[in-house]
């Protein structure tokens, strides 16, 4: 098990003089097997846990996130530990990260990078926004007007930046997980719906049941500094999302799986509750999501239940609900569920 061992080195330097900034993956080491990239994924999650006590489906969705290179929306009140699940993830992995806090005052080129005058060379030089990073931490998204918002999300779809005509590629992987309080909060801008498609997973972040949230405050009580994620190691990185990418295209998708996927998808297109259903780029998400999940429970093809599984968090976005119906109560959560529940499963 090479991955978390190659981890452990480059912590004691980080106490030396001249510590780089960053983070690198160990220079020389052989790349990981699939089920080493397993291994060393399960260990993330593990290690995330250290911190973050109770959200395992979201830590999981944020590991399939990074094995579908597919971004992620977590959505939830203040204080459910949005921010640090992601920057737990972050400490977690070998790979270059940034965070930017979306305010009513963010500028495009605060995320993009800007070209900027050189006065003694007398010319305009491009200084790279955070937008060039692996993984990018994008704090309260809604917080931001769309302009800003827009420009991430070209980013996101696009995988580059066009800054006065020029286009820039981003780092691969370009990952971004973003946070976004509830849409009924004052001051928030709403993504735009067709935006939204280009989120592989929205996560709703619940708050935690009673027994976790003393575990909560007896990690705080006996010393946890939620600002100091220093004791977690990086114990997965490129190498292993490479391998586990390979992993999860050798999963095999029988024909009526592929058919359930479709039939799930078209049914939420026919929902009298719905305005706008489930697109065939949501029913391509569903397919990569649930082939991730297989691939980490240590299977090489799909059932109908790691479909089920996925449904929700990669659907729950794509759906839009007519507005009298939302009255009622409808929401695309219920939707797939009773999709989940009419839909005829192959076996
Ligand atoms: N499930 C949890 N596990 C660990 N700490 C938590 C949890 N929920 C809340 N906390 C505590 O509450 C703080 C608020 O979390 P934060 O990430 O800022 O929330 P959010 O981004 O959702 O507003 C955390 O730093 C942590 O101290
Ligand atoms: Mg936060």
């Amino acid at each position: 098990m090479t991955a978390p061992a190659d981890a452990r080195p480059s912590r004691p330097r980080k106490a030396a003089a001249k510590a780089p900034a960053r983070r690198r993956p160990a220079p020389v080491r052989k790349a990981p097997s699939p089920d080493e990239a397993r291994e060393a994924l399960a260990a993330l999650r593990s290690e995330v846990g250290k911190a973050v006590i109770g959200q395992d489906a979201t830590i999981t969705g944020l590991v399939i996130a990074l094995l579908c290179r597919g971004h992620v929306l977590l959505e939830g009140v203040p204080g459910v530990a949005k921010t640090l699940l992601v920057r737990a993830v972050a400490a977690s992995l070998q790979l270059e990260t940034k965070r930017v806090q979306f305010t009513p005052d963010l500028m495009p080129g605060d995320i993009t990078g800007s070209l900027v005058y050189d006065a003694r060379a007398s010319r305009f030089d491009f200084r790279p926004g955070p937008v060039f990073t692996n993984l990018l931490l994008a704090d309260e998204i809604n917080r931001t007007p769309p302009k800003t918002q827009a420009a991430l999300l070209e980013a996101m779809e696009e995988q580059q930046v066009s800054v006065d005509g020029v286009s820039r590629p981003l780092p691969d992987p370009f990952i971004v997980c973003a946070t976004q309080n509830p849409v009924e909060y004052e001051g928030t801008y709403p993504l735009p719906e067709a935006q939204l498609d280009r989120f592989l997973l929205k996560f709703t972040v619940p708050l935690p049941g009673r027994e976790d949230e003393v575990a909560v405050l007896a990690a705080h009580n006996t010393g946890f500094d939620p600002r100091d994620l220093s004791a977690l190691r990086p114990v997965a990185g490129t190498a292993d999302l490479d391998a586990g990418r390979d992993g999860v295209r050798a999963v095999s998708v029988a024909p009526e799986v592929l058919g359930y996927v479709v039939d799930v998808c078209r049914a939420t297109r026919t929902s009298p509750s719905v305005a706008l259903g489930v697109s065939p780029r949501g029913a391509t998400a569903l397919l990569a999501t649930s082939k991730a999940w297989a691939w980490l429970s240590g299977r090489d093809y799909v059932t109908p239940d790691d479909v089920k599984a996925l449904a929700r968090p990669t659907l729950r976005h794509r759906v839009s609900i007519r507005p009298e119906a939302e009255l009622e109560g409808v929401t695309p959560d219920g939707v797939i569920d009773g999709v989940l529940a009419s839909v005829a499963v192959p076996r």
